[in-house]
């Protein structure tokens, strides 16, 4: 923790009977201005001590001392409250923020430590859905957010290319399938096969036989099936990379569902081996009745595997190749029973590491009301969501500043950062609910918004135009307004470490939200380039800071910060 943190740790150690790491993890910042920049609350030494807290406080009051960086000691209630010298503040958070720039709030947490994290994977052969938005834009962000404090991150696609879905493919191209068609709009073509398969199966449920016989053949490595297979895949993955493209996002790894086929056996194997798995009409299982859970289904009668197998092959693949501190599975929450089965059959194999496999689970996404869902053909795609979005900003941007250059770049930047920003700052487990107007209002609590009091802040160092320097006058700043914004930076780093700890890119973007808030409270208030060359000095000095911070902070959650808006 920073510097102020270590002198109360330094005054509190001596009188109470705590670790220092307890005095750390205990120590508050308040929400509130009279309370201090910083707060110790006495309720776990009442406890100890059998005293009321307020009694502990106030006793306490009576023997710490201020010291260099804490100026003030008081206390109000059950509190131990501390102030800071304002100074040495702002010149402490300033100065760190300017010289370490983008690597501002990196920290070593993780060296040595490697997370990966199984985010996006979307279905082959079907469009790439808005449903998939979140899995997408959350990993992506942890994964970034992750490496800023220092772990090595290896971000997999687990593709969701095997499974019986593509024996009833298989079965309706062949049935059904234009070569013409297929070759000039894939993804269309395949989606309308697999909406129609579904319509036929109604009427004829012996496709659903052969949709299964299809997909053993394809398990057992038919040359026809896998050539079909494969060119499904193709198509699906050229048009995947487009959403990747816009969103600037990759992948260390595309390793998918079908690339474990060929371990499965010996999954299964283990398991066997293991006496974890019995028979249950013809099929294999393991029960999970003692834990509470539904028999997870390892082998069908048919002999197919299932989405489990494969998942439990793949933690374990993974395990080997990577040796993970964390495994993390950005994934739906209809998917909870899944994981807690896959993890559970971990555990009883006896990998000390299935507790480190993480579901980091959300909400559904809803537009315009309607969940979606791919088997009933009303899907969203992605692309479009994207596109309109862009269009939209454009449009914002040509009434608002005709002038501006490159605008279609701008508004691309704009439009992806506004709902990507709409689905992060949603909690994850909460459900979303898009709303066009919402998502792009430069005004409200939207990635825009934070954008444009970036652009601002950029103008504002245009304006000044001359290189920022360090070693300003810290005594100049003594405004609540400034003093705010300093304390706001200050608690950046911590504000990531939270967010990685909570897996919840949220907490990042309200922080956001905050300290543009704070800012433009001020630039309301304040002119920031006056007569006053000192005064300048050190608010732009302050003002970088700012910019710098925001700029990085959208950087961890995907976005990009455009100069001008
Ligand atoms: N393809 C799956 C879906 O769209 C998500 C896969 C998530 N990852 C995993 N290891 N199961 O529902």
């Amino acid at each position: 923790m920073n510097r102020f943190v270590e002198e109360i740790k330094e005054i509190l150690k001596t009188e109470v009977d705590l670790s220092e790491e307890e005095i750390e993890r205990i120590i508050e910042i308040p929400p509130e201005e009279k309370l201090g920049d910083y707060a110790f609350p006495c309720f776990i030494l009442a406890k100890r001590l059998k005293k009321s807290p307020e009694k502990i406080a106030s006793n306490l009051l009576e023997k710490l001392k201020p010291k260099d960086l804490i100026e003030k000691i008081y206390s109000i209630g059950p509190y131990v409250n501390f102030r800071v010298n304002k100074k040495k503040l702002a010149e402490f958070v300033l100065t760190d923020i300017f010289e370490k720039n983008k690597s501002y709030g990196k920290d070593i947490l993780g060296e040595g430590k490697t997370i990966v994290i199984d985010f996006s994977s979307p279905n082959i052969a079907k469009p790439f859905g808005v449903g998939h938005l979140r899995s997408t834009v959350i990993g992506n962000s942890l994964y970034k957010i992750f490496e800023h404090l220092g772990y090595k991150c290896i971000g997999v696609n687990h593709l969701g290319d095997w499974g019986t879905q593509f024996g009833k493919l298989i079965v309706a191209y062949k049935n059904w399938g234009d070569e013409k068609k297929l070759s000039s709009d894939p993804i269309m073509t395949l989606f309308d096969l697999y909406v129609k398969f579904h319509q036929e199966a109604e009427k004829k449920p012996e496709l659903e036989d052969d949709a299964r016989s299809w997909f053993k053949k394809l398990e057992n490595g038919d040359e026809e099936a896998k050539k079909i297979w494969q060119r499904f895949k193709d198509y699906s993955l050229k048009e995947f990379e487009k959403i990747y493209l816009m969103l600037e996002i990759s992948f260390d790894s595309y390793a998918g569902e079908s690339f474990y086929n060929k371990y499965i056996d010996q999954t299964i194997e283990e398991v066997q081996k293991k006496g974890l798995a019995e028979k249950s009409q013809d099929a294999l299982v393991v029960n999970l009745k003692k834990f509470n859970l539904p028999v997870c289904l390892l082998r069908k009668k048919d002999e197919a595997t299932l989405y489990a197998t494969r998942d439990i092959t793949a933690a374990i693949y993974r395990y080997k190749t990577y040796r993970f501190h964390k495994l993390l599975y950005v994934v739906g929450s209809a998917q909870k029973l899944h994981f807690q089965q896959v993890f559970k059959v971990l555990e009883l194999m006896g990998y000390p590491w299935a507790k480190d496999l993480v579901h980091v689970d959300f909400g559904w996404i809803k537009f315009e009301k309607k969940i979606l869902s791919t088997r009933k053909g009303d899907v969203i795609f992605l692309e479009d969501v994207l596109k309109k979005s862009i269009e939209i900003a454009l449009d914002i941007i040509q009434k608002k500043n005709p002038d501006l250059e490159k605008k279609d770049e701008v508004a691309f930047e704009v439009g992806i950062g506004a709902v990507v920003f709409a689905d992060l700052s949603t909690k994850r487990q909460k459900d979303i609910n898009f709303d066009w107007e919402e998502v792009l209002d430069f005004e409200g609590q939207t990635g825009p918004y934070i954008q444009y009091t970036h652009a601002r802040l950029c103008s504002l160092i245009r304006k000044y135009g001359k290189p920022v320097k360090k070693d300003v006058d810290f005594s100049v700043f003594s405004l609540e307004e400034e003093y705010s914004i300093i304390k706001k930076l200050d608690d950046f780093p911590r504000k990531i470490k939270i967010t990685a700890e909570m897996y919840e890119p949220s907490i990042l973007c309200s922080y956001l939200l905050d300290l543009c808030s704070v800012f433009n409270r001020f630039y309301q208030k304040e002119r920031i380039i006056t007569d006053d060359k000192n005064s300048t000095d050190s608010r732009i000095f302050m003002i970088k800071g700012v910019k710098t911070v925001i700029e990085l902070g959208l950087n961890l959650l995907g976005i990009k910060a455009p100069e001008r808006m």
